[in-house]
């Protein structure tokens, strides 16, 4: 073996970076979003809004917490199955994550290059639209969401730790990284009718991983035979990625649960009746909101 990949490199750089820093410097806000310090810098968001995108680009949107990086392995492993390329792990792929260097190297990338992000829709550069690169964007109850988003503001060192009721009421309000669930998610489903654009959730993929993974090679256009979608599938399972982790020391924050309905141990009833009472304001009632299936995950 030839050490660590890249990518786990850069991550335990920045998590070097993250001890000098003091919790209340590692957020601020950049037009109105609060993002991190030390993986989203100014001139990170700056250098990402003027991205050349492609048709054929893989582009991964997820809001954070949802699974994103669940589905940036299964996406690797379809486009490593397809090329015949093997599977190396690589840095991740989110592009408010890369500098302004590493974008011009992600601009001589061969296609299809592998890209994600967490942004807001209407921050996700205005190319992407433009040339209709295709879109999976991966979704997760709200109640479920915010639980994972807390423990991983308290695990991860380049993010503050918080505390459980400020920070239930700082995602109700979107005063978290990456912002607004609600907002976001309602971006999307002005969205899903799109060509370019498919919307699948966590608790779907929980549900048939298999057939995830045929839905998700078939939107992209990458065939796969049934023995790949089942090597595939066993090396995505939860179990299978915490225990075959290349994440180095950042896998016991990546993976956690990995489990639909840990909502009910952190939520107090008081909490529960102001997420359901937000999502009825906000979400049902719409396409999403539909695919969501809060009544069943949620109550
Ligand atoms: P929990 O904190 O509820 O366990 P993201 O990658 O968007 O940050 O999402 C992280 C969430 O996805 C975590 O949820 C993590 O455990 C879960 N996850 C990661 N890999 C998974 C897998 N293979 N199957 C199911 N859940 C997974």
């Amino acid at each position: 073996m030839s050490g660590p990949p890249p990518g786990a490199n850069m991550a335990q750089s920045r998590m070097e970076m993250a001890k000098n820093i003091k919790d209340e410097d590692k957020l601020y806000k950049f037009e109105g979003v609060i993002y991190s310090t030390i993986m989203s810098p100014v001139e990170n968001l700056e250098a990402a809004r003027t991205m050349e995108a492609r048709a054929d680009d893989v582009m991964l949107v997820a809001y954070p917490k949802c699974g994103f990086n669940w589905m940036v392995a299964v996406l690797r492993k379809i486009m490593a199955a397809v090329s015949g390329k093997k599977d190396v792990p690589d840095m991740p792929p989110l592009i408010e994550f890369f500098s302004p260097d590493v974008q011009k190297l992600i601009a001589q990338q061969p296609s299809p290059r592998f890209l994600g992000t967490h942004l807001h829709p209407d921050n996700i550069p205005a190319s992407f639209k433009e040339k209709k690169t295709k879109m999976l964007v991966v979704w997760r109850n709200p109640k479920d969401t915010l639980v994972s988003f807390y423990h991983f503001m308290n695990k991860n060192p380049v993010l503050p730790n918080v505390e459980w009721d400020k920070f239930f009421t700082d995602f109700m309000s979107g005063e978290v990284p990456w912002g607004s669930y609600f907002d976001q998610a309602l971006a999307w489903d002005k969205l899903m009718d799109e060509p370019n654009v498919k919307i699948i959730t966590y608790e779907d993929l929980k549900q048939d991983l298999s057939g995830g993974i045929k839905e998700i090679s078939q939107f992209f256009g990458f065939p796969l035979t049934e023995e790949q979608v089942q090597t595939i599938y066993s090396e995505t399972t939860f179990s299978a990625m915490k225990e075959g982790s290349s994440h180095g020391k950042m896998g016991s924050i990546f993976f956690r649960k990995g489990e639909v309905g840990d909502w009910k141990n952190h939520f107090s009833e008081a909490q529960n009746q102001q997420m359901d009472e937000e999502f009825n304001k906000r979400l049902a009632g719409t396409k999403l909101g539909a695919k969501l299936k809060y009544d069943t995950y949620c109550k």
